[in-house]
C-alpha cells in the first residue's frame, strides 16, 4: 500500500512517526530518503518514541549507527557518508537489517539494493519552510 501525506510541522511529522514506532513489530525495517534537512531524523526520533525510548536520538556518527533499548532494540543509521556499495558491504549492516531490531536508515537510496525487501520505505521531500511531503510504502504491497 503507497500513501502520501503532507506535514505542516516538525511536531506533525514527529507524531505521525509516533505510531510507526508504536505499531512496528520486531524485525521491522524503515527505510528513509530525501534531502538533507527534509526530516528524516525527526522521523527517527518520532519512531524510537513510540518504541518507548526516552533517550535523546541524535545522528548516529560513530561507524554510521546507534543501538537503542525500546520494546525492542532500535538500530538507527545514517549512510550519508557512504560512497559505494563496497564500502557499505565492510560494515556488514545487513546482519542488523535482517535482524531481530528495529532498523532506521536515514539515506537508504545509499544502500541501493542491499536494502531488504518488503519493508517500509519513506521518502520525503521539501513542500515548503514548514511544510514536508512525505511518500510512504507499506510492506506487503
Ligand atoms: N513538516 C516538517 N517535518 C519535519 N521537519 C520539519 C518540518 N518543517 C520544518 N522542519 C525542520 O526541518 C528540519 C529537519 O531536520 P532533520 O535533521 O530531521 O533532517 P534530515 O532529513 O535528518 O537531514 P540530514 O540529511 O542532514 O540528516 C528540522 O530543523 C525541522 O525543525
Ligand atoms: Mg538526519
Amino acid at each position: 500500500m503507497k500513501k502520501e501525506i503532507i506535514t505542516r510541522s516538525e511536531q506533525e511529522t514527529f507524531n505521525w512517526a509516533f505510531d510507526l514506532g508504536a505499531s512496528a513489530e520486531q524485525g521491522s525495517v524503515f527505510a528513509l530518503s530525501g534531502d538533507l534537512g527534509t526530516g528524516k531524523t525527526i522521523i527517527a526520533k518520532g519512531i524510537a518514541k513510540g518504541l518507548g525510548i526516552d533517550d535523546e536520538i541524535t545522528s548516529p556518527t560513530f561507524l554510521m549507527m546507534e543501538i537503542y533499548e525500546g520494546r525492542f532494540q532500535l538500530y538507527h543509521f545514517d549512510l550519508y557518508r557512504i560512497d559505494n556499495l563496497e564500502e557499505l558491504d565492510e560494515l556488514n549492516f545487513e546482519e542488523y537489517w535482517f535482524g531481530d531490531g528495529v532498523s532506521v536508515i536515514e539515506w537508504a537510496e545509499k544502500a541501493g539494493s542491499r536494502i531488504p525487501d518488503n519493508i517500509t520505505k519513506i521518502a520525503l521531500e521539501w513542500a515548503g519552510d514548514t511544510e514536508r511531503r512525505i511518500r510512504i510504502e507499506y510492506p506487503g504491497n
